[in-house]
């Protein structure tokens, strides 16, 4: 028997008793205030709800380029770890709603380097920014911000542990080339046990009837626990140990890059750096529309030679990444 798991709430308690709503059309906007911290917090609905404004989005910007909706709001873009989409994606996203933005792009030339605490940073960036975007290095990191901050903090990768506007953005991508999600074949390969982009999409594909397939070298599979959610959702998946064979029928090719700076032994990471490369041939035996997807950066695992193939989607999904993040910044601020 498949239980589905409780999709906890991500429903901010009243701040002082009573909701924060500076604007009176904001008590009907849904996700008004909320934190987003982890896919787990999305139901079907909601994807299709953030994907039709994301695709709104990307209508006004392809239209009008830059709009007000956010005229006013200001975002403290906090980057722990290194970062140039999701922190220049979310830039430009509350730059294009007409916003404004407070960039710690580089703790070390903040307080961080003082020796200030997570709690202390995220309570100051609360009393100057409507939203906080938070990359870190620890898992639980952005969990821990949302608990001290009264503004909704967006996780932008903790640690190993999740990346869930990458997910949706993935998601949206999926979406917008091949116009479903039901009934795909989703290949995973590279670095499944560090890569927090790989968790979190196989935990919001598995809210679809999707196969799944992981390939990775040994000391790299995709944890338990994420695997024990698939089973216990009815997930078919399948553990490859060659890619061989594994990418005929596959209609999403998801390719990560061995995570250099996750290791604790550099010898370990020496052993399978360049254990797989996608190149034109692995794309012969490619389905003509499938499509090849990748967070990025990459170094080195999809051959420079794929680029100008079409079913490399890429480049493409950044773009996308601009859409969703428009939308989830529009949602939290109440205007959408
Ligand atoms: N995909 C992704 O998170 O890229 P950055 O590390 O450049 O933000």
């Amino acid at each position: 028997m498949c239980d589905q798991p409780p999709v906890p709430s991500n429903s901010r308690p009243p701040r002082n008793g009573s909701p924060h709503l500076p604007f009176g059309d904001m008590k009907g906007a849904p996700w008004y205030g909320k934190d987003i911290l982890s896919v787990r917090q999305f139901s079907r609905d909601d994807l299709d709800y953030i994907f039709g404004v994301a695709h709104e989005m990307r209508e006004m910007v392809e239209r009008v380029g830059t709009f007000d909706l956010l005229k006013g709001k200001i975002l403290a873009n906090l980057f722990y770890e290194p970062s140039t989409r999701t922190s220049a994606s979310f830039t430009a996203a509350m730059e294009r709603l007409g916003g404004s933005l407070i960039p710690i792009q580089e703790v070390r030339y903040s307080s961080v380097a003082k020796g200030e605490s997570l709690p202390d940073t995220i309570r100051t960036l609360e009393c100057y920014a409507d939203v906080i975007v938070l990359r870190h290095s620890e898992t639980g990191s952005a969990k821990i911000a949302a608990d001290y901050s009264k503004k909704p903090v967006i996780n932008a990768g903790d640690g190993v542990g999740e990346h869930p506007t990458q997910a949706l953005l993935d998601l949206f991508t999926i979406v917008e080339e091949l116009g479903r999600v039901d009934g795909l074949t989703v290949t995973m390969v590279g670095d499944l046990k560090y890569g927090r982009t790989v968790h979190s999409l196989a935990r919001l594909l598995s809210l679809y009837q999707v196969r799944l397939r992981f390939f990775s070298p040994d000391i790299l599979k995709m944890p338990d626990e994420i695997l024990l959610e698939l089973r216990n959702k009815c997930i078919p998946y399948e553990v490859c140990s060659s890619l061989e064979g594994a990418v005929e029928d596959t209609d999403v090719l998801y390719v990560t890059r061995v995570q250099k700076e996750r290791f604790e032994d550099p010898n370990d990471y020496e052993k399978v750096k360049g254990a797989y490369v996608i190149t034109p041939k692995t794309m012969e035996v490619a389905k003509p529309d499938m499509i090849v997807m990748h967070p990025l950066p990459r170094v080195g695992e999809i051959a420079m030679e794929v680029d100008d193939d079409p079913r490399a989607a890429y480049f493409r999904q950044m773009e996308y990444g601009l859409y969703v993040r428009m939308a989830l910044l529009a949602m939290v601020l109440g205007k959408a």
